[in-house]
């Protein structure tokens, strides 16, 4: 019953048909598109005159797109490459932290570098992943995650969100924009599905054209590509949302037609709203990657829908091709490749696509093509116009960074993506006169309400104090129940000495990007129930509780729910953590503020083994269906849910062991004279100590080699968290594979019986001669003599960038 009427709401609330259901049987041709962005004879003309005059090593060059972490400007003046990128880690001077200053300062840097040397003077072009506002640098503002957005239904509001995006990017002199993404996320394992808009293909195809066009202008005016905007680009084409078991960078297994309407629903649109730039997707279709297949990326971008503007790669991913290395290969740029996404191997790729251009592997015809529709989009945006970027319109106004009325739009977003998922008893909107408690380790965490690609690639690494124009959701509570007399009080582990009227816990999923955040199966955070156990606590004690649940996805969240008496689907909200406080506080005379309006964008699942959960889907059954929210007069009574999960086993997630046991399919194993027993450190048993009384190895394994090229190549370090008990008396290392890096000294310099952290990336075994792809274990300590230690936390993560190095003391 209840099921019904939740999937009643949800149909009425987005009426739309799946597209699997409307596909004719067809051969997966795609329509032919008319852009709004015609081709102009002049601009080509010119474009005649610039390939005539351009020497072959100037047209490699505009087909290559180093890193900024990897490349300085005089290096790259040498070169005068088409285009730089800022990837999600990079940043001037290497500090994730820089001031927009610096960033528009290298702006400049690399714009003078490329208007100097022989032959026509082509300006650079910038490209960075401003995809949710310009948040790879401090102080922008930080809107929801896509996910989010998609729960507004409000493509005007899309609109104006590019818009912003634009000109905060335009301070600092970036030209180009890796945003929108128009993934169909339908496998919500994925660890990318925060970046998708949903999992309803109109949706995306809704958004598409008005991100475009907020971010480049509307065609046909002045605005288009002007002073105020800036390029951007549709990606990942095509498929990435539908990998096979959500596995990023994997492989989707659609039919041609399923692909079209499904997962490149978004391009059509895309291209008639006259987006610039299309990124290739890192995975494969039906077993072979995008990056090398001249029917997606010629036949179907090109030939059929008649895109006109540039196909750039993702990072290296050229190099997952059959047959190709990141510095070599032809066979993605013959496929239709225009720029090679290169950051850290420009120089093997430049030198080998040169000598595949004069040996003939390459086609001087197909060569031209490519540089034909760089410069095309270089002149389109004007590029060839424009002063240095810093004497730019909006250039240098770092006061519009997380300006006023651009942090006004980010806080009605917020406010409309809010999904209200249970209301039992109409317990909101609260009064906000009343004594609120605020815990949960969400509430005052301005990096985790805000999420991946957030001045880090992974948004780890920071702080509050790094966001000075954020505020959290505790702020925002705070400020409105103060206002109207009332008394907050931040807890975060939910203690208390005066006994609250209500208490509001916010919590939820930690940031991750990319294949970092892909996940087993969809139950919320499996190896730590504290937030449950907080939430139960407080129930215990008679005080309601709302619940703020901050995720990139949809997650298994049934004790959960249980435990709450209002839970919000908040996703990932960015800087404004005020629009939650708008929407879940009444006026002082119990009216309503601001009602609910979000509904959901992605199916909710009953069941944590539900992860390919999809409006349409023949079964489709739901706990709460794609359009579901409830409103403030809606009845938000749930009947108590099943607790039960599913038993499952695989690879583990994140942490090894510390918080509870080791993940299915994993064990400690030791050899030699080492003894092993668990110890409390946060939490029963949580930790281990080891013991060696002489020589002996302590290994995590698991039967199956794991694969840990990725991660490796993604500077992602193997984390563990250890105190020192007794001194080494012989050599340690860290092992992998065939590597071995010794780590006695770091362990001797440890502070006797205090917890430190040891950061080892990946590559410094990949370095040291470790094949990442059958890496097993991936945890080895070996000592050669006594030694003791205790150990917990152990993972594969990403580590601050000052730890990032393979040297050891
Ligand atoms: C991601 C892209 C991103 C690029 C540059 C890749 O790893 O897949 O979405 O635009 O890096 O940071
Ligand atoms: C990301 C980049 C990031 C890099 C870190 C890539 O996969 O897309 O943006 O900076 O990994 O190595």
């Amino acid at each position: 019953m209840l099921r019904r009427t939740i999937l009643a709401a949800g149909l009425s609330l987005f009426a739309v048909a799946s597209a699997a259901e409307t596909a004719p049987a067809d051969d997966g041709r795609w329509p032919r598109v008319e852009s709004r962005v015609p081709r102009d004879p002049a601009i080509e003309a010119r474009i005649d005159e610039l390939l005539a005059q351009m020497s072959v090593q100037q047209k490699v060059a505009q087909v290559v797109q180093p890193d900024i972490a990897s490349i300085t400007p005089e290096q790259y003046a040498r070169y005068r490459f088409g285009s730089i990128l800022a990837g999600g880690n990079s940043d001037p001077g290497g500090v994730p932290t820089a001031p927009a200053a610096e960033w528009l300062a290298l702006a400049d840097r690399f714009w003078d570098a490329s208007m100097t040397g022989d032959g026509p003077h082509i300006p650079v072009m910038w490209g960075i992943d401003a995809v949710h506002g310009h948040a790879n640098v401090v102080g922008a503002t930080i809107f929801p995650q896509n996910i989010g957005l998609g729960a507004t239904r409000d493509p005007d509001l899309i609109r104006r969100i590019g818009e912003v995006t634009a000109i905060e990017m335009r301070v600092t002199g970036i030209d180009w924009d890796f945003s929108p993404t128009l993934a169909v996320a339908r496998d919500d394992r994925w660890g990318r599905s925060f970046e998708s808009f949903s999992e309803n293909p109109e949706l995306v195809r809704a958004y598409a054209g008005a991100m475009i066009e907020g971010l480049q202008g509307r065609p046909g005016t002045p605005d288009f590509l002007g002073p105020a905007h800036v390029i951007a680009t549709a990606k990942h084409f095509v498929g990435d949302g539908g990998t096979d078991g959500g596995r990023d960078q994997g492989d989707n297994l659609s039919s041609p037609a399923e692909l079209r309407d499904i997962h490149g629903a978004g391009y059509p649109p895309a291209i008639e709203a006259g987006v610039q730039a299309i990124m290739a997707s890192f995975s494969s279709v039906r077993g072979r990657k995008v990056h090398g297949d001249r029917d997606l990326l010629t036949g179907v971008l090109r030939e059929q829908v008649g895109f006109d503007g540039l196909v750039v790669g993702d990072w290296n991913a050229h190099g997952q091709v059959e047959g190709c290395t990141n510095t070599s290969c032809p066979q993605s740029f013959n496929a239709g490749l225009d720029m090679f996404m290169a950051p850290d191997s420009w120089q093997g790729l430049y030198d080998n696509t040169l000598a595949q251009v004069r040996s003939g592997e390459i086609p001087m015809a197909r060569l031209d093509e490519a540089v034909r529709r760089i410069l095309r989009v270089k002149l389109r945006a004007r590029l060839f116009d424009q002063p240095r970027p810093s004497e730019r319109p909006y250039a240098g106004r770092f006061d519009l960074l997380g300006a006023p009325e651009h942090r006004a739009v980010a806080r009605q977003a917020v406010r409309e993506s809010l999904v209200l998922l249970k209301n039992q008893g109409h317990i909101l909107p609260l009064r906000p006169n009343l004594r609120v408690l605020v815990a949960g380790d969400g509430a005052d965490n301005i990096p985790k309400q805000a999420g991946g690609w957030t001045i880090t690639w992974q948004g780890t690494g920071v702080t509050n104090a790094d966001f000075p124009n954020a505020q959290s959701i505790w702020s925002g509570i705070e400020e409105t129940v103060r206002a109207a007399g009332g008394q907050a009080t931040l807890s975060v582990d939910g203690s208390f000495t005066e006994r609250p009227d209500v208490a509001i816990v916010v919590f939820g999923e930690n940031p991750y990007a990319e294949f970092v955040g892909d996940r087993r199966t969809l139950e919320y955070n499996p190896a730590d129930d504290s937030d449950l156990r907080l939430l139960r606590r407080l129930k215990e004690q008679g005080i309601p509780v709302v619940s703020i649940f901050l995720s990139g996805r949809p997650l298994w969240v049934n004790p959960h729910l249980n435990g709450s008496d209002a839970f919000v689907a908040a996703f990932l909200p960015g800087s404004e953590g005020g629009g939650i406080a708008d929407v879940i506080f009444a006026n002082p005379d119990g009216s309503v503020r601001h009602d609910f309006r979000g509904r959901l964008s992605f199916s909710w699942p009953r069941r944590p083994d539900q992860t390919a959960l999809n409006i349409g889907d023949p079964d489709y059954d739901p706990l709460f269906a794609f359009g579901y929210g409830l409103g403030y007069a809606d009845n938000g009574d749930l009947p108590r849910l099943p607790e039960e999960r599913p038993v499952e086993a695989g690879l583990p997630e994140g942490v090894f062991f510390g918080r509870g046991a080791l993940p299915a399919g994993w064990r400690l194993a030791t050899e030699g004279a080492v003894m092993l027993r668990n110890i409390d450190r946060r939490a029963q048993e949580d930790s281990r100590l080891a013991t060696w009384r002489g020589a002996g190895t302590l290994a995590i394994r698991t039967d199956r080699p794991v694969d840990i090229s990725r991660e490796a190549t993604g500077e992602l370090s193997l984390v563990f968290e250890y105190r020192v008990d007794a001194v080494p008396s012989a050599p340690v290392s860290l092992r992998l594979g065939a590597a071995a890096i010794p780590i006695a000294g770091e362990l001797r310099a440890a502070p006797a019986g205090e917890w430190r952290t040891l950061v080892m990336p990946l590559r410094c075994f990949a370095r040291a001669g470790a094949a990442m792809d059958a890496a097993t274990p991936p945890f080895v300590i070996e000592s050669a003599g006594a030694l003791t230690l205790a150990l917990s936390d152990v993972r594969i993560a990403s580590a601050a960038v000052d730890q990032n190095h393979c040297a050891r003391p």
